[in-house]
């Protein structure tokens, strides 16, 4: 199994460029089934998950071809309609296939994705709004069985805000048969992403990138061309890095207008940003200063980052009060960093962070893809050699970092 070797302390410096987004590609990908036209998909970041998705939609009869950051998809002879377990096993977000699936072709058989490492993640809502548009589903051996004939519009108000759910309920309804009403949507840069993409389908949606997403359903759709947004949690994973070991970067083919939050709680612990259209400096001098901040849905602090800023945090000026609210267990990398000399204790959904004057290098596990990224954090800018073992979890969603780190001046290298 890969393993990382970082030997820690080096500043970062110089210009990297940001890749497409993973949980933009994913639901995107995904709306090739709504189609029996030609998908031409720009900036898809080469990433495990993407492989993933790619090869369950070939499963399915979907015909993939990738030329470097383009994916090329053709839905005209669906040949199947079920995601298998071995698939969803290791991405959860190959539930994704379900409503496209059953909108286009009136059944789908989707593994449920089970329980994952960062807490239970059911599929409920999902499910909820599909039956709220006519399907009947019942869960069956392990898989979520979904048959209808064309979907209806309804009004669907989600218990709770879910990401993955209202891209699944959203891209059933644009085939739907009248209106469909979605509130309480999430409101993520991947959503509006998803949307602009079903517009450019022939979709008719208003109020993507708002909390109430209104579909008037069409009967078909046809072919599109659409890039990828940059990928935020890739873009604010650099700029904790360069914020912990100090340096002066440039991300370019960045979207800082979809990084608020973080952006700010940079800011508050020293980063200097400054920001263009499609770029973001960031310079660090001296110990950055601890900064609390509490995990929420779309605009606020993303939980996808909450591990990276934690790593942060390990080494700041000060006390951090950080708050997990949207995953109950999201506080693996916790033990690792502490391997390294953090000072961190947990109660419930709250961590506090003492900020130490250093880190010391140690071998460490990755135990998710964002712990992962935490892990690199801290071994940037810890003492000595960093081991990070199980890195297979990085590859899922971070395209080639420890070569774009290499290009900031790191000492980080692969071991086969
Ligand atoms: C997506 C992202 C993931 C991110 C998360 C939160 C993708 C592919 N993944 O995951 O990187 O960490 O959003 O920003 O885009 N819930 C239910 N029932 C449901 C659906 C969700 O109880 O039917 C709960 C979940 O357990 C969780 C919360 O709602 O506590 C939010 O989950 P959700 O937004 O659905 O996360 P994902 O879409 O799986």
């Amino acid at each position: 199994m890969d393993k990382l070797l970082i030997c820690g302390g080096r500043p970062l410096q110089g210009e990297v460029s940001i890749s497409g987004a993973k949980n933009a590609a994913l639901p995107i990908l995904c709306a090739a089934l709504l189609t029996a036209e030609p998908l031409v998909l720009d900036n898809v970041p080469a990433l495990r998950d993407v492989d993933t998705m790619l090869t369950l939609l070939q499963r399915l009869g979907v015909q993939a071809q990738r030329e470097g950051s383009q994916v090329h998809l053709q839905a005209d002879a669906l040949t199947g309609h079920e995601a298998p377990y071995e698939l969803v096993k290791t991405m959860r977000a190959s539930i994704l296939v379900l409503g496209p699936l059953l909108a286009r072709t009136g059944q789908a058989r989707v593994s449920l994705p089970g329980g994952c490492a960062i807490g239970q993640r059911p599929v409920d809502q999902h499910i909820r709004g599909l039956q709220a548009m006519g399907a009947q589903v019942r869960i069956e051996h392990g898989y979520v069985v979904a048959h209808a004939g064309r979907l209806q519009g309804a009004d669907i108000v989600t218990d709770m805000v879910t990401v993955t759910g209202t891209e699944n309920l959203l891209m059933a309804a644009t085939l739907a048969e009248g209106r469909t009403v979605i509130e309480n949507a999430a409101c993520e840069p991947e959503i509006t992403d998803l949307a602009r993409l079903l517009i450019a389908m022939g979709a008719r949606i208003e109020g993507h990138g708002t909390d109430r997403i209104v579909v008037q359903g069409v009967a078909q759709l046809h072919g599109a061309r659409h890039r990828i947004v940059a990928d935020r949690i890739e873009t604010g994973t650099f700029l904790c890095a360069v914020a912990a070991t100090g340096g002066d970067i440039t991300l370019r083919d960045a979207a800082p207008e979809t990084l608020g939050a973080v952006l700010d709680k940079l800011r508050d612990a020293g980063l200097e940003i400054t920001t263009g259209p499609d770029w973001i400096r960031a310079r660090m001098r001296g110990r950055p200063r601890a900064t609390g901040f509490r995990t929420s849905e779309y605009p606020g602090f993303p939980t996808d980052m909450q591990a990276q800023l934690m790593a942060l945090d390990t080494l700041a000026e000060g006390t951090a009060v950080i708050t997990e609210n949207i995953f109950e267990n999201r506080y693996m990398h916790v033990q690792e960093l502490c391997r390294l000399g953090a000072e961190i204790e947990i109660d419930g959904h709250t961590a506090v962070v003492t900020g130490v004057a250093e880190l010391l290098g140690a071998t460490v596990m990755a135990t998710d893809l964002r712990a992962s990224a935490s892990l690199v954090i801290a071994g940037l800018a810890a003492r000595g050699q960093t081991t990070i073992e199980r890195i297979y979890h990085l590859d899922r969603g971070y395209q080639c970092m420890e070569h774009k780190l290499q290009a900031l001046g790191a000492d980080i290298r692969r071991l086969s």
